[in-house]
């Protein structure tokens, strides 16, 4: 089953005089718990294509379907849809400084309308699956690189969005951590089924997932 589709979806962006030519018309269709990696040369588009996908920016033409509804980040529902739908888990990890680990997690369940309390325990639960038991109650800046982005992928999945976006997901963590981190990835996709769509410059990473599509020119190619 269709997941989500983007189809002829072009991006350029003036800067000062100059047209940068950013998307030339891609299409992308993403199934049901696929993991899809993308890579591509730095500033080849790929962020521009996520924050496209994830309704976060509106391209200059094409269109996004989510199971085979049209979306746009331009209408009303799109925050709805954002924050029930769909999960994001950037290179910087935009945890709130003030909230402990299970506070963060807990946050997008509330802005759905669910309880403080159902939201805290289901936050807890998640952060069971990333081994994160003991650093429920530490803040952000008590946490490791590897534990922050844990949080931030617990974050992404509290409301049991349709589709997980993540854009260079381990790009700040070392080798160690990188692993971990693409670990808890695999297994969320595997066992659980989560679909995801990732960037990243990590090529190993990228070729243990078995899909992956280079951006190049503006098109994304499939390269396996
Ligand atoms: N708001 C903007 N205004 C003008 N140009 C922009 C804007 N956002 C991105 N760009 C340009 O568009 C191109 C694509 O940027 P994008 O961030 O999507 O690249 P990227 O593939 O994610 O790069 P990296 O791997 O370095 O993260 C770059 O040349 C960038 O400078
Ligand atoms: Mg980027």
């Amino acid at each position: 089953m269709i997941c989500l589709a983007g189809h002829q979806l072009a991006k350029n962006f003036l800067d000062s005089d100059q047209v940068i030519h950013v998307l030339s018309g891609t299409d992308i269709i993403v199934n049901q718990s696929e993991l899809v990696c993308i890579t591509g040369q730095s500033g080849c588009g790929k962020s521009t294509l996520l924050h496209i996908l994830g309704l976060l920016d509106a391209p200059d033409s094409g269109t996004i379907e989510l199971f085979g509804k049209e979306i746009n980040s331009n209408s009303p529902d799109a925050a709805h849809i954002r924050n029930r739908d769909m999960g994001f888990v950037f290179q910087f990890h935009y945890l709130i400084e003030d909230l402990n680990a299970q506070e963060n997690v807990a946050i997008p369940a509330m802005i759905a309308g669910e309880s403080r309390q159902k939201s805290m325990n289901r936050a807890t639960e998640i952060l069971h699956l990333f081994d994160m038991d003991h650093r429920i109650g530490h803040y952000p800046n008590q946490l490791s690189g590897g534990e922050q982005q844990r949080v931030s992928l617990a974050r992404a999945l509290i409301n049991n969005p349709k589709i997980v976006f993540a854009d260079e997901p381990t790009g700040n963590l070392d080798p160690q951590h990188s692993l971990e981190v693409w670990q808890n990835i695999q297994k969320l996709n595997q066992d659980f089924g989560y679909t995801f769509v990732i960037v990243t410059h990590d090529s190993e990473l990228a070729n243990s997932s078995p899909i992956r599509y280079e951006l190049k020119n503006g098109i994304l190619v499939r390269n396996n």
